[in-house]
Order: C-alpha cells, then structure tokens, then sequence
C-alpha cells in the first residue's frame, strides 16, 4: 500500500497534473482535498490535452476520483466539466466518481462578491482567479456555508439557501452597491443539481480508509502551490485553503499515519499568476524566453504566468512544511537553449544573506537574490527517457537540486506528454 500526496512546491501550475495522470496508472483511487475550480491541471495523452479544474487528474487512466471535504466545488462548473469528459468518450458514473458530502459549496454570491472585492481593491487587488473560492471558504470557517449534504436535504436546504442568499444581497448592495441576486432563479438552478450531483455524493472518507485498509495505492492531488497557502505563503497574495501535505489528511478525512510519501513538485523555474512578491522574476529576455517555451498561460484564466529562476530558499522551505520524500522537476526541457542557469540559494537583505524565506512583504520586496550560475545546454531533451540519456549540465542542474534540498529526485519531466517522463523510482513498489 502507498498513499501518496502530490503537491505543488512553488506558486501553482507546477505541472501537478501531469505528474498525477501518469502516477495514476498504477494507483487505485485518487483524491482532490483542497482548492476548487481556481486551478487549472493540464493532461496530455496521445497529443489531446485535457484540463481539469475540479475532477481528479486520475479520471482519464480509469481509476476512482473522489472529491475531498477540504475542495469548494462550484456545481455549475462540475457539471460542464463532467459533460465535457463524457462527450470525448469518458466515463463518469457514480462507479467512478465520489464527491464528499461535507464538501462546501461555491454558490453565486460567492463569485460576485470575488470579483466586487478584487474591483474595489484596485491596484491591491490579489488577483484571484475570481471563482468565488476565498467567499465560500470565509462561509465555511464562519459557518455559514452550503454543503452538498445540504442538496440532499430537501426544504431545508432549500430554507438554508434562501436565507443566506437574502444575507448576502444586503451585503452586495450596502457594500459594493451590487444588484441583489434573484433567490428563485438560484433555488431552481440547485434543485437541477440535487437532482444530476445525488448519485456522486458521498462519504468520501469511509471509502478512502476502506480502500487502504484493503491494500489499494491512494494518490492525493493537491492544487495550488505551498506559496499559496493560506499559513504558509506569501500571505495576502495566496489562496484561502492550506495547499501543504498536512491538509491532505483534513481535507480528505484520513489521519497522518496513513500517508506513505509526500512528492513536490518542482518546476525547473519558477512561475506566478496574479499579483505578490517574486524575487527571482525576470523582466528581460530570458523570462520571456521561458514564458514562451513553456507555454506560460494559466489554465484558468488564460493570464500571462510571470517567470523566473528557480528559487532554493522557497524549496529548502517548502521540503520543511510538506515533510517531501521525494520531487519531480518538471518542464527540465524549457530551459534547453539558455547558455546560463542561475539558481537562487540566498537573499541579500539589508547587507546580511538571508536563507529563512521571510513573512514579512515588506522584508521580500527588498530582498535581492543571491545565485550561483550553472552551466545550460543546447541539445534536445524531450526524447530523453533514463536520466543517462541527459546532457552532463542537465544532470549537474538536478544534482544541484537535489542537494541544495536534500530531498531525492523521483521523477523528471521532460515534455507535457504522459510518456515524455524519465522515472527514476518507482514510487508504488
Ligand atoms: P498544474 O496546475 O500544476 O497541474 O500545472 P498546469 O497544468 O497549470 O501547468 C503546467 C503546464 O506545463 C501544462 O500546460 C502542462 O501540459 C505543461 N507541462 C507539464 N510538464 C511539462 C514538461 O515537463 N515540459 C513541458 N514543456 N511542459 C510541461
Ligand atoms: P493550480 O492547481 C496558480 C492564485 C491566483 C491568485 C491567488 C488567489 O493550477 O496550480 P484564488 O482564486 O485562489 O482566490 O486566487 O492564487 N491561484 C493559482 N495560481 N495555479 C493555481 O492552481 C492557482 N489557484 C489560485 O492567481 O494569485
Ligand atoms: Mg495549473
């Protein structure tokens, strides 16, 4: 048995997703536990890219996707996202897909209020990705959200709704002078997804302990990136849920002692969507040059991904707050063409070298990166399937990696296809 999370070591976009597609074909269940429809996770297999924003990256190797307590789930959006995989020959039935009952709901004044307090914010704006998700879990720790027990508990759901549409309204139009949004139109809108969602819902922790206690491989998906957690990130310019290891445990209802392994993911650089402090970002050529190969457009919103060199400091740190067993480093091929690398193993601030990543913004913005330059290579990577099969400067570069973080190297990406993966453990054995 290997209960395995999956997460994101930097800002978001790492490439969970692919690494979750292709460790999935040996698994038997895999779990989203925090985040919602702000994230983006990008599959591809056979040259057809997917993009899966709410149901687990495990969907398209067949094998069981449940949806965590800890996810916000926007039922408009699960339900278009489940239709899209259905119409490209994908099954989703209630043998194969399991949404928690305590999961809470996006609601529509979730999202309008998202978008009127990023537009009253300005230029300080976080810039979210406007799905509602900081609203619905602001309801949920007040206790005020709607659960998907909620759809299944008739008028009094129906009561529950009604009541605090009505409280956000007021809240709407005193605040921001919004419009109130039509009650009717909402309660008819979730009597359809009573009706489509009821079969999915269920208890998501039961079958989680069921199957492990029945020696089944468990993949835990996070989303976001450990610089987005609520605690842990670059606080205010993060998410509203905790993105590290430790929520797989609370966002699927399963206790510590049954995670195996924690795999971070590691882009080779580093990037950002949205607003907040980046110290190694790039202004010049070469984050545009990685911008550009690696494609960097969020999978959500579509925005242009700020780029950057990788940063030790963030990942020394984020090895701490997961507790990593292992990484991945993806996109490695991104960086083929560059004659320099510089890695990040410092900031200058006021004088002295900081490698504590500090909490104060203030402090960051003037912290100037220290690095040491590697040297880059030219030749193609992407048919590169064992790690011999690399140039020597690639090989420095993850050996660079790996002991700067003093975390092994289980998996290196070097394509957004599923094969395009040199494995260098085999992390269900
Ligand atoms: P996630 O949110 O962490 O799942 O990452 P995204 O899917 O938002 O962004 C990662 C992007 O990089 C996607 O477009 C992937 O298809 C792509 N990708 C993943 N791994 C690699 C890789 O090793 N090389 C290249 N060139 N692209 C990759
Ligand atoms: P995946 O899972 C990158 C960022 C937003 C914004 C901040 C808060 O694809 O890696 P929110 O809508 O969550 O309130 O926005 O978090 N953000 C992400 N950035 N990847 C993601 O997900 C993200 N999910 C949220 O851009 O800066
Ligand atoms: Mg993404």
């Amino acid at each position: 048995m290997a209960n395995i999370v999956v997460l994101g070591t930097q800002w978001g976009d790492e490439g969970k997703g692919k690494v979750v597609d292709m460790l999935a074909e040996n698994a038997d269940l895999v779990v989203r536990f925090q985040g919602g429809n702000n994230a983006g996770h990008t599959l591809v297999v056979d040259g057809e890219e997917f993009i899966s924003h709410l149901i687990p990256s495990g969907i398209l190797q067949g094998k069981k996707c449940l949806i965590g307590n800890g996810v916000v789930v926007d039922p408009a959006v699960l339900t278009e996202e489940m239709e899209g995989l259905r119409s490209r020959g994908l099954e989703i039935s209630s043998e194969n897909f399991y949404i928690s009952r305590n999961a809470h709901i996006i609601m529509p004044y979730h999202k309008t209020i998202d978008a009127a307090r990023e537009n009253s914010l300005g230029n300080n704006k976080i810039g979210t990705t406007g799905r509602g998700i900081g609203p619905c879990y602001e309801d949920k720790v007040s206790r005020r959200g709607i659960r998907f027990v909620d759809l299944l508990s008739g008028d009094k759901g129906r009561d529950k709704i009604v009541q605090r549409t009505k409280e956000k309204n007021d809240y709407l139009k005193k605040i921001f002078g919004v419009d109130p949004l039509d009650t009717d139109a909402i309660i008819t809108e979730f009597n359809g997804y009573a009706e489509t969602l009821a079969p999915y819902i269920t208890n998501v922790s039961g079958m989680i302990s069921e199957a492990a206690k029945g020696g089944r491989h468990v993949l835990f998906e996070g989303a976001q990136g450990t610089y987005l957690d609520i605690d842990h990130g670059t606080y205010p310019f993060v998410t509203s849920s905790n993105t590290v290891a430790g929520n797989a445990c609370c966002g699927s209802g399963i206790g510590p002692t049954e995670i195996t392994g924690v795999l971070g993911i590691v882009k080779a650089y580093t990037t950002r969507v949205g607003e907040g402090p980046f110290p190694t970002e790039l202004f010049d050529e070469i984050g545009d040059y990685m911008q550009k190969q690696g494609s960097e457009f969020g999978a959500t919103t579509g925005r242009k991904r700020r780029c950057g060199w990788l940063d030790m400091v963030m990942l020394k740190n984020a090895a701490i707050l997961n507790g990593l067993t292992g990484m991945a480093v993806t996109k490695l091929d991104v960086l083929t063409g560059l004659n320099q690398l510089d890695v990040c193993v410092g900031y200058k601030y006021q004088g002295k070298t900081l490698t504590d990543f500090p909490a104060d913004l203030g402090v960051l913005a003037e912290c100037e990166p220290v690095y040491e330059t590697l040297a880059g290579w030219t030749n193609d990577i992407s048919n590169a399937r064992s790690l011999d099969e690399l140039p020597q400067n690639a090989i420095t570069y993850l050996n660079f990696i790996e002991e700067a973080v003093g975390v092994p190297i289980n998996i290196v990406s070097v394509g957004p296809g599923r094969r395009e993966t040199i494995v260098n453990k085999n992390l269900f054995e």
